[in-house]
């Protein structure tokens, strides 16, 4: 089939090469020159494993391009729009500009019968108004929310957990829907669950899935400040509820909590929508998420001071990770990111390094010192924070290797990605999070 896609960030680009290698024929479209000459010759303009590939792959095959003009929208069966929904500046709630926008620009280019299919994360509300703009065109506005993670994306796309799609009630809804279902028919083959519903619900579903997602996370990090007091261990406690399958162990891994382009402004942004709805206490709690997640990164900054026995001031401090979680360049609301700068702030000579984080985390904080080398990083080091546990330090970075490298073997893990007993007989003070 024919499909343009409407904003080539994250979620555009990887959902173009991703149609693309099922066998249609896609154009991806963006404002940005400079990200559409990069897509244009199959190079990714940010980190996400498999998508290169799959981007070469497209661009060869003829199947995949990429332009700034939105006339080649013109022909499409269906139009998915990616563009972002930021976090507004003065506020919570999420900035629509760039959804707006992309609506306008791409009516002229609509005839009847087409399908426009908005992915962006969106406040509930907003689709039923789009709809009513695009209804003159003849198209018919469906919401096919995504639930891609980064690190995951082209898994996640290709091979779903499900896919959701609210459409207007009614023929012309029952129509959009069969043809979304022809667009992702291998996954549907496989038996990927496709569930058909209204537009708000669509909308919902997504805000709901990442709210409980995030209370989850904030949920543990509770049980760890508790545990703090109480002399408990967070992890076997994790371990202990998680086996109960209807509680589950996945996203019980306390911490410096969650960060990233998705979880913190999309928690902010449902509120801020439950609040214009006047329902703003049904989900208050999420308030209380925010702020529990807020103070795992005050703890961990804690943790290091009471480590360097009161203060960090000329210290050398090396941070182990600058992305917001592990198979990811993102360092946006990067907890990793966020406390390196307070310790920095406290007067700590503060080194990060990261696998694939490091130029974009320079870019934001360009008061930091930043070594590629993860060796080189633990040298002269008089306290180690993990804060991102890729597997280069999860699983390769052996306690005694590091021991030799460091001025003084204290270890504060940030992520309780290390095995305690393992590096304290390494020699290592090891804090963990949570953790006796
Ligand atoms: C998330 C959702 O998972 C995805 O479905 C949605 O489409 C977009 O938002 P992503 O932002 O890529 O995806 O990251 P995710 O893997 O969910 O992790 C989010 C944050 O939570 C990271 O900072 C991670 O380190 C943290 N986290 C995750 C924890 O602190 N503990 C956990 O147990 C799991």
């Amino acid at each position: 089939m024919k499909l343009s896609v409407v904003g080539c960030g994250y979620l555009g680009a990887v959902h173009a090469a991703a149609m693309a290698s099922i066998g249609h024929q896609v154009v991806g479209i963006d404002v940005d020159a400079r990200k559409i000459d990069s897509l244009s010759r199959g190079e990714a303009p940010f980190f996400e494993p498999g998508l290169p590939q799959i981007l070469r792959d497209g661009v060869a095959s003829g199947r995949l391009t990429f332009t700034t003009d939105m006339a080649a929208a013109a022909g499409s069966a269906v139009h998915f729009i990616g563009v972002g929904t930021p976090q507004q500046r003065d506020g919570y709630a999420a900035d629509l500009t760039f959804v707006n926008a992309a609506i306008d620009a791409l009516l002229p280019y609509l005839s009847p019968g087409d399908i426009v299919a908005g992915k962006s994360t969106v406040p509930v509300g907003t689709a039923t108004e789009l709809a009513l703009r695009v209804r003159p065109t003849g198209a018919i506005l469906t919401w096919n929310p995504e639930f891609l993670r980064e690190g995951w994306a082209l898994k996640d796309t290709i091979d779903p957990d499900r896919l959701v799609v609210g459409a207007p009630v009614g023929e012309d809804g029952q129509r959009a829907a069969e043809i979304l279902r022809k667009v992702y028919h291998p996954a549907i083959a496989k038996g990927t669950p496709f569930i058909v519903t209204d537009l708000a619900t669509a909308e919902l579903v997504k805000v709901s899935a990442n709210a409980f997602l995030a209370t989850k996370i904030s949920f543990i990090n509770a049980m760890a400040e508790i545990a703090e007091v109480a002399g408990a261990d967070v992890t076997q406690l994790a371990d202990a509820i998680g086996i109960d399958d209807r509680i589950g162990r996945r996203f019980l891994g306390a911490g410096i909590g969650f960060g990233g382009g998705c979880l913190p402004k999309d928690i902010r942004a449902f509120t801020a929508r439950a609040e214009e709805l006047g329902r703003g206490e049904s989900i208050a709690f999420l308030h209380e998420v925010d702020a529990i997640n807020m103070r795992r990164r005050d703890r961990a900054v804690e943790l290091v001071v009471k480590a360097l026995g009161g203060a960090v001031f000329e210290r050398n401090v090396t941070l182990l990770g600058a992305a917001f979680k592990p198979h990811s360049d993102d360092v946006r609301d990067s907890p990793a990111l966020d406390v390196a700068v307070r310790l920095r702030g406290l007067g700590a000579n503060v080194t990060v390094t990261d696998p694939a984080a490091i130029e974009n985390a320079r870019r934001v904080h360009p008061q930091l010192a930043y070594v590629a080398d993860r060796d080189q990083a633990l040298r002269g080091a008089d306290a180690v924070v993990l804060v991102t546990e890729w597997d280069e330090y999860r699983r390769e970075l052996a306690p005694e290797h590091a021991a030799a490298l460091v001025k003084v073997p204290i270890m504060i893990d940030g992520r309780n990605a290390f095995d305690p007993a393992a590096w304290r007989a390494a020699g290592w003070t090891y804090y963990g999070m949570g953790r006796p």
